[in-house]
């Protein structure tokens, strides 16, 4: 690729261990450490032309000229690139998603992960996956995870303050799992992941315990990782997701992301996993009404068809571990 430009292909992520809270505003730092699985093939491609005609940056999502905040929040990226860099120049970002944008299917992680690759490569600056990751979170804390292949983790940032960056904790062929995404809606999220944390910390009585039992879940998801041991991740992950929404749902006001479809999917994973027909599967949902069922690829077939049946799922998506950020020719 030519000189000051740059493309890169990143995918989605979904939290096992859920973050929600962060630890410092300003430096985007999570509270609670989270691990997770990027998911082939939802995937975001983001050009990035640092170009000396232009006079301000503009970023084109799916075709079209962005909201100002959405470009408000690449400049800020863009800015940190400059910095690095040593550049002045603005730049054109053209960023498509081959899944609904801002409705919890983690646009955001894939979108800032991508963008943080092709923009150092726009600039010069090599690739540095850890990098990469560390500049995505400072946007996006689950973009960070969105950096690593398979399976992920994002610690807490002890002394490695603002260079915080995700790990991969296994590659994607260590474990044949499945992720069934069931959409129960195309539309935008009513309130966003940042604005709905904050919210949560400032009015919900059950923060503080949410920050106390998140990293032994997180733990335990790990080592059922390490372990192949899809009861043990699967039973955390729940755990997990649902202390998570509790949390929300006792801001003031609540902060509710569960639609009448969301709470049918769940009940359809618990029928299929406690049901006659035993098979093992668990459920999450992020900051959206979509159910994410997670199971071994042998029962994939049984997962969808029953998920695809439910009461106000609209259609389903079949994901599995896939790759880290990628720069691509
Ligand atoms: O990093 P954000 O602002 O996109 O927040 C992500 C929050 C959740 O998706 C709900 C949980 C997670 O760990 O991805």
């Amino acid at each position: 690729m030519s000189e000051l430009q740059a493309r890169a292909i990143a995918h989605a992520n979904i939290a096992l261990a859920k973050y929600w809270g962060k630890a410092d505003e300003k430096l985007n730092l999570p509270a609670v450490p989270s691990v997770s699985i990027t998911l082939a093939p939802l995937a975001t491609h983001t050009h990035v032309r640092f170009d000396p005609k232009l006079e301000s940056d503009r970023f084109l999502l799916g075709g079209k000229a962005a909201q100002p905040e959405e470009t408000a929040r690449v400049t800020k990226l863009l800015d940190r690139v400059r910095a690095l860099a040593g550049l002045r120049l603005r730049a054109k970002v053209t960023s498509s998603n081959d899944f609904p944008t801002a409705s919890g299917l983690a646009s955001s992680a894939s979108g800032f992960a991508a963008l943080a690759a092709a923009a150092r490569a726009a600039a010069g600056l090599p690739f540095d996956r850890s990098a990469i990751s560390a500049l995505a979170r400072a946007s996006s804390v689950s973009a960070a995870r969105s950096a690593v292949a398979g399976f992920g983790e994002l610690p807490l940032a002890g002394k490695a303050g603002d260079r915080l960056a995700a790990r991969m904790i296994a590659p994607p062929d260590h474990w044949p799992l499945r992720i069934v995404v069931a959409v129960t809606t195309e539309g935008r999220k009513p309130v966003g992941s940042t604005g709905g944390m904050q919210h949560t910390a400032r009015t919900s009585p059950y923060y503080a315990s949410w920050v106390a039992a998140a990293p032994r879940l997180c733990a335990q998801i790990r080592a059922g990782i390490l372990a192949r041991d899809l009861p043990a991740v699967g039973t955390a992950m729940e755990h997990s997701t649902l202390a998570m929404h509790a949390c929300a749902m006792a801001a003031a006001p609540a902060v509710v992301y569960f639609r009448p479809a969301t709470l049918a999917a769940l009940e359809t994973v618990r029928t299929l996993r406690e049901g006659k027909t035993c098979v093992p599967v668990w459920a999450t949902a992020d900051a959206g009404p979509h159910i994410k069922a997670l199971c071994h690829v042998r029962d994939v077939k049984r997962v969808e068809a029953a998920l695809r049946k439910t009461a106000g799922v609209l259609r389903t998506i079949v994901c599995e571990p896939g790759a880290g950020v990628e720069l691509i020719p």
